[in-house]
């Protein structure tokens, strides 16, 4: 953050994911697909599906509780619900002020945030403006998915990739020698078509003919979005780590999207940063798109990885297309 400014800090994680696990097995009875062939293409093992009954906007309260618990903070004393979703409840109201109701946020202002999977890092570094700028002192910010309402279940490029999920941040005000040092956002539309839900929106609104020809499932062209995966994910993590004041060296954990193993693996390389300081969980939950990395996160967390004083470093790429970067002091 600029001299001046205030500097914001995450000051609660939490979580939730969906009861009902869905392995590779699973998969294997429902697609022409292995468990061999996910898990070496992808590291994937199993991911969450959530209950017909449940919504993104439950998904996203249970982990915004969850979030405020750990940082100690009553629901009355949030000023502003960030939700990062490509699967809100509905296309309006938006998700984010249904999380508002379900918590009984009554001082605050809501709206969703829109970035595919680097969502909640776009979300962080929004939230994180608002507490510099003074407009806010709260900012509850959720990356909340149910991708397995918009993937289609008989599509085996598709439907092993992806899971359910939410995780959520509060930020509150922090010492300059403590919290969010940089953040970095990008995109390029000119790759919107690879990785898109084509039909439901005001270019082809959904009608019986939509319907019958799959155009409201996701499609995706796996290779090229791998590509450009591996390109942005390393590229960003270094300038935010050069915008931080950082070298490569310093970084005590890197948190990157959980889309894939090897395009982890192939960022953490470029980033110069060792598999140990990696934090993976993508065999736990697969591809859950803005709530990846609040997962991981707060996985490191519970495994007592986020020591005082560490720096850290989440980079997330996907849908747009997008790609996003935030260098933290815990
Ligand atoms: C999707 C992905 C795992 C595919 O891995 P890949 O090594 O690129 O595999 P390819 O696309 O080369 O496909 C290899 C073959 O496996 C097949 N295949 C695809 N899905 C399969 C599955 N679930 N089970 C078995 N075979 C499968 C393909 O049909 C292809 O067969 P073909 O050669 O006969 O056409 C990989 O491209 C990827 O992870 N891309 C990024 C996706 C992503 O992260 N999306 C979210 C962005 S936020």
């Amino acid at each position: 953050m600029p001299e001046g400014c205030r500097c914001a800090g995450i000051a609660g994680l939490g979580i939730y994911v969906p009861e009902r696990v869905l392995t590779n097995q699973d998969l294997e009875k429902m697609v022409d697909t292995s468990d061999a062939w996910i898990r070496e293409r992808t590291g994937i093992r199993e991911r969450r599906i959530a209950a017909p009954e449940e919504a993104t906007s439950d998904l996203a309260a249970a982990a915004a509780r969850a979030a405020l618990a750990d940082a100690g903070i009553t629901a009355g004393e949030v000023d502003l619900i960030i939700v990062a979703t490509a699967t809100p409840d509905t296309l309006f109201p938006a998700t984010a002020c249904l999380v508002q109701e379900k918590l009984g946020a009554d001082r605050a202002g809501a709206f969703d945030l829109l970035a595919g999977c680097s969502g909640f890092i776009y979300a962080l570094a929004c939230g994180a403006q608002f507490i510099a700028g003074g407009a806010a002192d709260t900012v509850l910010v959720v990356g909340a998915e149910t991708l397995s309402r918009i993937v289609n279940w008989e599509d085996r490029n598709t439907c092993v990739l992806f899971g359910d999920g939410a995780g959520a941040a509060v930020l509150r005000p922090a010492p300059r020698e403590k919290g969010i040092l940089a953040t970095l956002l990008g995109s390029d539309g000119s790759g919107g078509t690879l990785l898109q839900l084509p039909a439901g929106g005001s270019r082809l609104p959904a009608s019986q003919r939509t319907v019958q020809e799959n155009l409201h499932y996701i499609q995706m062209n796996g290779r090229e979005i791998f590509k450009f995966a591996v390109r942005v994910m390393g590229d960003a993590a270094l300038e935010v780590v050069r915008k931080a004041g950082l070298s490569p060296e310093q970084i005590d954990l890197f948190i990157p999207h959980q889309a894939n193993i090897r395009i982890i693996d192939a960022a953490a390389r470029r980033l110069g940063v060792p598999m140990e300081k990696v934090v993976v969980n993508v065999d736990r939950y697969g591809n859950t798109s803005a709530a990846s990395v609040p997962l991981a996160l707060a996985d490191a967390r519970d495994a007592g990885r986020l020591c005082r004083g560490a720096n850290i470093v989440m980079v997330a790429f996907g849908a747009g297309l997008t790609w996003a970067a935030a260098a933290v002091r815990w």
